[in-house]
């Protein structure tokens, strides 16, 4: 399918650009940015970020749609999705610049993509999963209605550290009962 884009109230998520690796690396080499994301190496380089907004461009927008969030045309972060079509089920995933947190941007970005592709798709559930320190992305799960199944100790290895991982979870019930104003 052919890549599209989505409008919030507040932001634009589009598709990544090659002229958006500056932007991207502006925030993503920031430690604190990578710090619970453990398919990043320690020191982001620019040739890192080139290679990173490179597999979005080439990614496949059937099971891996992948989004620049943007503001004013600048991105700002990213939200991508991972969609299992033979399970019915699909993974969020999501990064918003430190110089911007704090202000629901997260939020709003991965609650558009998640609306998109359940309309799209006849998705039953969707998971995220989060380093169980990761404090701001449990919350956003917790916004967007995921809650949370099952701890997973020890899963990854983040900066030569075994971390537990948290793995939350929304049925399309249950988001769409929460996307519903009550009577
Ligand atoms: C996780 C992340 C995406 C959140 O982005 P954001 O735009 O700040 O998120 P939102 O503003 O929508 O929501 C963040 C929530 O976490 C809360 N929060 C932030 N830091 C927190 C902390 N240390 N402890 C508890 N809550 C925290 C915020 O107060 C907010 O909750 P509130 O709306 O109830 O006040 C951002 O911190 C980030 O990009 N981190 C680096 C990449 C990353 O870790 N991605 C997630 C991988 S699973």
């Amino acid at each position: 399918m052919d890549p599209v884009s989505l409008s919030t109230a507040r932001l634009v998520l589009r598709p990544w650009r090659p002229a958006d690796v500056d932007a991207a690396y502006e925030y993503a080499r920031d430690p604190e940015f990578s710090r619970y994301l453990p398919a990043f190496p320690a020191v982001v380089t620019l040739e890192d970020e080139r290679r990173f907004i490179e597999a979005q461009l080439a990614t496949n927008w059937s099971t891996h749609p992948s989004w620049a969030v943007t503001l004013a045309d600048v991105p700002i972060g990213g939200v991508n999705l991972r969609i299992d079509h033979l399970r019915d089920v699909a993974e969020v995933g999501y990064g918003i610049a430190r110089s911007h947190w704090g202000r629901g941007y997260a939020t709003e970005a991965a609650r558009a993509a998640m609306d998109w592709v359940f309309t799209r798709y006849p998705l039953r559930r969707f998971v995220a999963t989060a380093d169980a320190r990761n404090a701001a992305s449990l919350r956003v799960m917790e916004h967007l209605g995921l809650e949370r199944e099952t701890v997973l100790r020890g899963l990854r290895e983040i900066r030569g550290e075994r971390v537990d991982s948290v793995v939350c979870a929304v049925t399309r019930q249950r988001w769409q009962a929460r996307r519903t104003p009550q009577a």
